[in-house]
């Protein structure tokens, strides 16, 4: 049985609830998230994905939003509201983008490169 009707869905959010995340308030930063959602009126719109570890630690606390293909780095509470009310509004929180797409992930130059795949 389907849980969510997503028809009305524009935007998911995956919280990252990994380890180095969560000891950066990821929680905090998904209650905070899930709470802006529900006083904006906007749960058709935003669907939320606690994950575990997306490998971008070092960005702790990370959160993704597609279908936009954007990766934000350093995610606080409050960052987090303002991300839900940016994104809803066609924006983007423009100081923490890591990666953003068009065709294959843009590093913005804002992180660590990390290293690639195939030496992990
Ligand atoms: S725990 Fe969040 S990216 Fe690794």
């Amino acid at each position: 049985m389907t849980t969510w009707n997503l028809q009305e869905t524009r935007c998911h959010l995956l919280i990252c609830n990994g380890g180095s995340c969560m000891r950066r308030q990821a929680d905090e930063v998904t209650q905070a998230i899930r709470d802006e959602i529900k006083v904006l009126g906007a749960d058709k719109q935003i669907h939320t994905t606690r994950t575990r570890c997306n490998g971008r630690c070092e960005d702790a606390c990370v959160v993704i939003v597609y279908p936009d293909g954007v990766w934000y780095k350093d995610i606080t509470p409050e960052l987090g509201r303002l991300l839900v009310r940016m994104h809803l509004s066609g924006e983007r929180l423009e100081e923490n983008i890591v990666y953003s797409y068009d065709q294959s992930f843009i590093a913005s130059g804002r992180s660590v490169t990390g290293t690639d795949k195939l030496s992990c």
